[in-house]
């Protein structure tokens, strides 16, 4: 390989940041039916340093005079080896597929660019890539960890192998990440293996118990048990983390700065859940003692991506500002300083979240070629989450 060639690491730089855009997609469509806890707070972590390794090489390409990376002959490489990989049957092969077959190949071609590339000229290359390829390999690292604890016997440790070695097989044959398409065909999965997704429900592991319905908020004046209702709510955001990681997977063909903000939205509501967690956990209790929402992230299913996430933004979060001021406010009151931090933290992300809804919906209904006005989605919107929602605070905001 001649280090001198420009023209050849462009080439390479446009595939590695498709091949992270649309990872995280993958992992974002399987996010609802992954079902150990911690591990969907991992995937959610990582499916946004991927969008932001992406970002990153899509700004050195703008350095290097690349303003639209992403070409057909892109897309045309990577989307049918993600699509045919979402086509996993159990959350543990989907997990070895995204990071022992891609993310392990990335790891690769990352740390083979960097000794190829020339080390002055394209330093700014190097400074980025190599931070891109020590994140990837922490990533595996977990993964490799994650499937020793999600696949314990010896016949999903089969699978999981058996689900590698094709992965690996079928990533070569499309040009083993940095090269274009060179095989007219790819190898095809096991028999019986077509996609699972979209998910229809969200999983949770053994230690759960599952309920579709929310809980009633008690009264405000009831401090001790207001605060335990407001901080095991914000554990069943995972369910939005869930819906917005459906969104990711199933909307082909946008702006990539929707995917940029989505899989960060996505993010943010698995720490807002972590948020929830934590404070449970520091006020004496386990979430494990609370039975987990699921009703939410399944009804919104029934609905296409847009309305999911008009729904999400325009209605739910944009509705939920009364409701979280006047808790600040009251945390505030109490000197409960804690409470009250948390929830200013939450109350930021959620006002950048409706902004989000704001630039993207529009644009999502245009995408979509839907008949009806924003107004009209909107209307059909509110009156979903009236009609559906099985927590009790999204139904009473959406009435006002
Ligand atoms: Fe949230
Ligand atoms: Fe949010």
């Amino acid at each position: 390989m001649n280090p001198t060639d420009s023209k050849q690491r462009i080439a390479q730089l446009k595939l590695l940041q498709a091949w992270e855009t649309h990872t995280a997609r993958l992992l974002g469509g399987w996010l609802p039916a992954i079902r150990l806890w911690e591990a969907k707070h991992e995937v959610g972590l990582h499916l946004w340093q991927d969008l932001q390794s992406a970002r990153e090489l899509r700004t050195r390409l703008w350095e290097l005079r690349i303003n639209r990376p992403d070409t057909t002959s892109v897309t045309t490489t990577v989307l049918p080896v993600i699509k045919i990989l979402a086509s996993a049957q159990h959350d543990f092969e989907a997990i070895a597929g995204a990071y022992l077959g891609i993310k392990k190949s990335l790891a690769e071609a990352y740390r083979t660019y960097l000794t190829q590339t020339h080390q002055t000229w394209d330093a700014p290359s190097i400074d980025i890539l190599t931070r891109i390829a020590t994140q990837k390999e922490s990533q595996i690292e977990w993964a490799e960890a994650c499937l020793q604890q999600i696949a314990p016997s010896d016949s999903e440790q089969h699978l999981v192998q058996r689900w590698t070695t094709y992965a690996q097989n079928l990533i070569s044959a499309s040009g083993g990440i940095t090269e274009k398409n060179p095989a007219p065909e790819l190898p095809t999965p096991p028999p019986g293996y077509s996609s699972l997704l979209p998910f229809g429900e969200a999983k949770r592991d053994s230690r759960f118990k599952v309920q579709l319905h929310g809980f009633e908020r008690p009264p405000i004046e009831d401090e001790k048990a207001h605060t335990l209702w407001q901080f095991v709510s914000y554990t069943m955001e995972m369910q939005a983390a869930e819906t917005l990681g459906s969104v990711l997977w199933e909307v082909e063909g946008m702006d990539w700065e929707f995917y940029y903000d989505i899989a960060r939205h996505c993010y943010d509501e698995c720490r807002h859940c972590k948020m929830g967690e934590e404070r449970v956990r520091e006020l004496g209790h386990e979430i494990h003692e609370f039975p987990q929402f699921v009703g939410n992230y399944a009804w919104r299913q029934l609905y296409d991506p847009m309305r999911r996430y008009a729904m999400l933004t325009y209605i739910i979060e944009q509705d939920s500002f009364a409701l979280k001021h006047e808790t600040y406010k009251n945390y505030v009151r109490l000197n409960d300083h804690t409470s009250a931090e948390a929830v200013l933290y939450d109350i930021i992300d959620e006002t950048m979240h409706v902004r989000w809804g704001i630039k993207w919906v529009p644009k999502l209904i245009e995408h979509q070629k839907d008949s009806l006005s924003l107004d009209g989605i909107l209307s059909e919107c509110r009156q979903a989450v009236l009609d559906n929602s099985l927590a009790p605070a999204q139904r009473t905001s959406a009435k006002k």
